[in-house]
Order: C-alpha cells, then structure tokens, then sequence
C-alpha cells in the first residue's frame, strides 16, 4: 500500500481512549462504516483491548495498537511475532536502533506495519538533558527518523508541527502518523499545539489519530464524517 492510494476513510484513525471494552465496542458499532481503523492504547490494551483488537480484525476493521514496545531485541522481536498474529496493522515501538531492528526481523510479510516513537512529545531539551541525551529535541527525532529508515521501518508517529520538515527529509515512501488534531472550533483539550485534519494532511501526514472530538462529540458519527470529507478536500 503506497501512502498515495490511502483511502480519506482509512486515514482517520479514532482512538479508542475508553476505559472499558464495553465503551469501546458500543463506540465502533455507533460509529458503523464511517470509520475503518481504530487505535487502542495502553489503558484499553489492559483492560481486554487486546481481545477487541482480535474481534475488530475480524470484522474487517484495521487496528492500529500503540504499545509503544522497548525491551531487550529477543523480547521486542516475540512481542511483535505475537502482534501480527493478533492481526494488527500498525504498531509503535521505540526508536532505538536494537529494538527497531528486533521488531522489523518478525514481520513475516502480513499486514503489520511499525511506526517508531522518536521523541514522546511530554518532552523539552531539559528533560532529554536529565535523562542523559546529549540531543535536544529536533536533533535527536531527525537522527532517530534516520535511523528508523535505515532500520527499514514503515514509518513514524511524530507530533503534527514535526511532520512537513520530516516529510521533506525522508521522502514520500515513510508513512508519517499524527495525533493532535483538531477540526475547527472543536475543544483542544490537554493537546498544546494543534492542527486540523486539512493543515495536517497538506503538510504531509498520510494518517491522523483522532480522539476526543469524535468520541466525545454528541454526534460522533457526523463528527467523524465530517473529518473523512475534511480529509478528502485536502488530499484532492
Ligand atoms: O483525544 P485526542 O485526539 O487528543 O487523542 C489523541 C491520541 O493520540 C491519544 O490516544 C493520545 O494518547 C495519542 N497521542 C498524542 N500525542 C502524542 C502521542 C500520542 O496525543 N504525542
């Protein structure tokens, strides 16, 4: 699949930041055919998300599981054997060269793509400095975007400010994932910068995760069609 020939549909990815799997479940059926892709994350993945993940492939859904993965390269590289048998189609690891490598070796040609974490977005040059980086921010996501290519990995997750300047450096074959989105006029919530769907995908993002203004809308089906006709507007 060529980041091109993305559907508007398949690029809306809601995220399922629900605290059961009985939310989530109600949410997807509300939601119907206007949605094909969904993220569970770590609160869902332990209360039974892992489960859901299973059933949505099933029914023809794309799951996208951000565990975020990192652990020595034997582990990393069962995990992610174990992800692709759930049926997944993307999964976030951490950009670190040995994990990145390790993951990458147990895809064995199903729908799993991996998107690799390069910098969490909670952190500023400080932060990396107390941790013992030598990097600031911009420098070490470009060096680990580098990396991850170099690693032969699908693509990264990076906040939506970051996407067009790694567009520009990794070329149009890396899918670039984003959250921190918001449509016009919706609530921005606990996210510092944002971008709409339209800003986004101009700049070069092929897909967006989207929460709260669709599971929070009163209407999220309409919510979420009107970002799927957002998205076909500026991929035109
Ligand atoms: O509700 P909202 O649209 O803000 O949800 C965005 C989703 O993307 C959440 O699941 C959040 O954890 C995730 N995310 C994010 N910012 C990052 C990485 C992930 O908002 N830097």
């Amino acid at each position: 699949m060529s980041a091109s020939s993305i559907t508007p549909r398949d690029r809306l990815i809601v995220a399922l930041d629900l605290p059961s799997v009985s939310e989530a479940r109600a949410m997807v059926e509300a939601l119907g055919d206007t949605v094909s892709f969904y993220k569970i994350g770590l609160e869902l993945t332990y209360g039974g998300g892992l489960s859901l993940a299973r059933e949505l492939s099933a029914q023809g859904k794309k799951i996208f599981l951000d565990l975020k993965l990192h652990d020595i390269p034997n582990t990393v590289a069962r995990a992610t054997a174990q992800v692709a048998e759930l049926g997944a189609n993307l999964l976030t690891i951490h950009a670190y060269p040995q994990t990145m490598k390790a993951a990458q070796s147990a895809l064995k040609g199903g729908p799993l793509r991996l998107l690799a974490v390069t910098v969490m977005t909670s952190y500023d040059d400080s932060d990396l400095a107390n941790a013992g980086y030598a990097f600031g921010v911009k420098d070490l996501v470009r060096r680990r975007a580098e990396q991850a290519r170099q690693a032969g990995i699908d693509g990264l997750i990076l906040s939506a400010e970051e996407v067009q300047e790694l567009r520009a450096q990794l070329g149009p074959q890396m899918l670039l994932v984003t959250p921190g989105i918001r449509p016009a006029g919706s609530d921005i919530g606990d996210q510092k910068r944002v971008m709409t769907p339209a800003q986004a995908i101009k700049a070069g993002a092929d897909h967006l995760v989207i929460g709260r203004p669709v599971t929070q809308a009163a209407d999220p089906r309409a919510a979420a069609s009107a970002i799927v006709k957002e998205i076909e507007g500026a991929v035109a």
